[in-house]
């Protein structure tokens, strides 16, 4: 017996000794701060444009503040995590990280100190990323103004806020390693699933989460949720109504918008933003990649599209009026209020993206849940400063929940043939509530602050 307990003790400690040389990274010594003259002008060029992809912007810079600053706070479902600091400033930043450091932070998560990064930063997507691709971003960060501004300390619950603890979350779901090209697949395919699931890191919104907040492999862009929004399905569950091709995907990913599905609203937005910095060729191949994943529609699914489109064409604001039933269902009273203050534009068939889309083509309305139709009729889409976008109002002060579940049972039923979502009452609640942390934008609303792009003017 006690020779068993010896054998166990003795156990347990290769298995910890095991599990900490798995969790313990070496620091990597501090290097002096490299110089512009260091760098090619072309390097850091192409490193502009993938750090528009990575978004590397929007989750390090603080609305208002400067770009790559950092301590742009990140809600999560177990507190709240703020990103670093990554302009090249030697004391708050990343100044004094080799190359080789940066690379390590890319493919491992892992900060140049040792410590593990907490996977609100989208390493689990960066590892894909070639070391080609992780140079040119390096360039292009270690030329950017340098800021000094220590990150604000996160706020996690114990043991959460323990750095170590991400070591066992790596074991579990953390899959490292340079993307892989499928040898059957043409290049493009190739390209456009190397920015899909690397830089582009679409998944980070598009595939849910298990309890862990990691993404759940087996349900790969089968639709998740970011900054209080559900993002759609990017494989064959796709809600929208028409389906989607390699060409309408490439139109709506290159300006933000596309006549058969309208304009991509909240965290969307600013996605399509960034991707404006992308050659045709990257968009091209993302949308091949997609559509591949989307697979081809069944005859039901082309019908449901044309018949939607019909549907849309035929709809006239000249003619359109509301059917007049006296029935007192929560969708009659739903139509009286479409008819007052959404048909003026949703029914105008004044063109995109200006006009509002006709809703026989809305993704959000024929979507699994409500999320997005009640983001868009609470708060709108504000007007962007200094350009032309696509607006409309809110009607959070406007209605109250009972006018709204009413509006959307009617929206419902009219617009993708289903009854109304059972989970409304809730979701309006918390979403009221500011529960969801919901994210309102402008269309293709980033503003491109000048030490962002443009690394030419510098
Ligand atoms: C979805 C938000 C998000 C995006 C997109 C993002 N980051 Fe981050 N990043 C973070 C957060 C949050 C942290 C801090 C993580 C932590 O403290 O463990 C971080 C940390 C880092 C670090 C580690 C810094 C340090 O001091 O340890 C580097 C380097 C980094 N990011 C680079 C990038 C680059 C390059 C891109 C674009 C290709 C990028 N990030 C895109 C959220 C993001
Ligand atoms: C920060 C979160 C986020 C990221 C990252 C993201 N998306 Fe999205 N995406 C969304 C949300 C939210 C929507 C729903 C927008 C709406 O309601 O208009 C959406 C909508 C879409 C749609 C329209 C779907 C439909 O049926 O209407 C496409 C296509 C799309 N995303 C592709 C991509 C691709 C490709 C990438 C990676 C390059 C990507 N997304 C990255 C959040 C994101
Ligand atoms: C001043 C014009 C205007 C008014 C009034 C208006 N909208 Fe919109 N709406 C827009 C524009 C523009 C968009 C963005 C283009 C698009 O995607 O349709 C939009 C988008 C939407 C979307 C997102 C469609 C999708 O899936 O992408 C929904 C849902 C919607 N509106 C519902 C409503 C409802 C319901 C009302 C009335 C309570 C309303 N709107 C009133 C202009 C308007």
């Amino acid at each position: 017996m006690k020779r068993l307990i010896v054998r166990f003790v003795i156990l347990l400690a290769i298995v910890a000794a095991g599990l900490f040389a798995y969790a313990w990274k070496p620091a990597i010594d501090p290097a002096t701060p490299p110089q512009r003259a260091d760098f090619d002008q072309e390097l850091i060029e192409k490193g502009a444009q993938l750090a528009a992809v990575g978004n590397c912007t929007a989750c390090h810079t603080n609305p208002g503040g400067r770009s790559f600053a950092g301590s742009f706070a990140m809600p999560t479902p177990f507190g709240i995590i703020y990103s670093s600091n990554i302009t090249p400033d030697p004391e708050t930043g990343i100044g004094q990280w080799s190359e080789a450091a940066f690379s390590r932070a890319m493919r491992e998560g892992v900060s140049r100190d040792g410590s593990h990064l907490y996977p609100a930063f989208p390493f689990d997507h960066f590892t894909r990323v070639s070391d080609e691709d992780n140079k040119a971003l390096y360039a292009f960060l270690m030329t950017r103004p340098a800021v000094k501004q220590s990150p604000l300390a996160n706020e996690l619950p114990f043991p959460l806020n323990i750095r170590f603890v991400l070591a066992g979350w790596k074991l579990l779901f953390f899959d490292e390693g340079a993307h892989q090209n499928v040898a059957s697949r043409s290049d493009e395919w190739n390209r456009g699933a190397y920015l899909v699931d690397g830089l582009g890191h679409c998944g980070a919104c598009h595939t849910p989460r298990n309890a862990f907040g990691a993404e759940k492999p087996d349900a790969y862009l089968a639709g998740g949720e970011a900054e209080g929004w559900s993002a759609f399905a990017l494989n064959e569950a796709s809600p929208a109504p028409v389906p989607w091709t390699a060409d309408s995907l490439y139109a709506y990913l290159r300006r933000g918008w596309h006549a058969d599905h309208g304009v991509a609203n909240g965290p969307m937005a600013e996605v399509t933003g960034n991707l404006g910095l992308l050659p045709d060729s990257d968009i091209r191949a993302i949308a091949v990649y997609l559509e591949s994943l989307m697979g081809t529609p069944s005859a039901e699914r082309e019908q449901r599209g044309e018949q939607a489109l019909k549907a849309a064409a035929a709809s006239d604001l000249v003619l359109a009026s509301a059917s007049g039933a006296q029935d007192d269902t929560p969708a009659a009273r739903g139509e009286t209020i479409y008819y007052a203050a959404c048909a003026t534009c949703h029914d105008s068939n004044r063109p995109q993206p200006f006009g509002g889309s006709n809703l026989h083509l809305s993704s959000a309305l024929n979507a699994p849940d409500p999320q997005n139709a009640i983001n868009v009729i609470l708060f709108g889409l504000p007007a962007a400063s200094g350009r032309q976008s696509s607006i409309m109002p809110g009607f959070a002060a406007i209605m109250n929940d009972q006018q709204m579940s009413d509006l959307l049972a009617y929206l419902r039923e009219e617009f993708a043939q289903q009854p109304n979502w059972d989970d409304v009452a809730s979701r309006l609640t918390d979403t009221r509530s500011g529960k969801y942390h919901v994210s309102v934008r402008p269309s293709d609303g980033i503003e491109r602050g000048p030490d962002n792009v443009g690394a030419k003017d510098q």
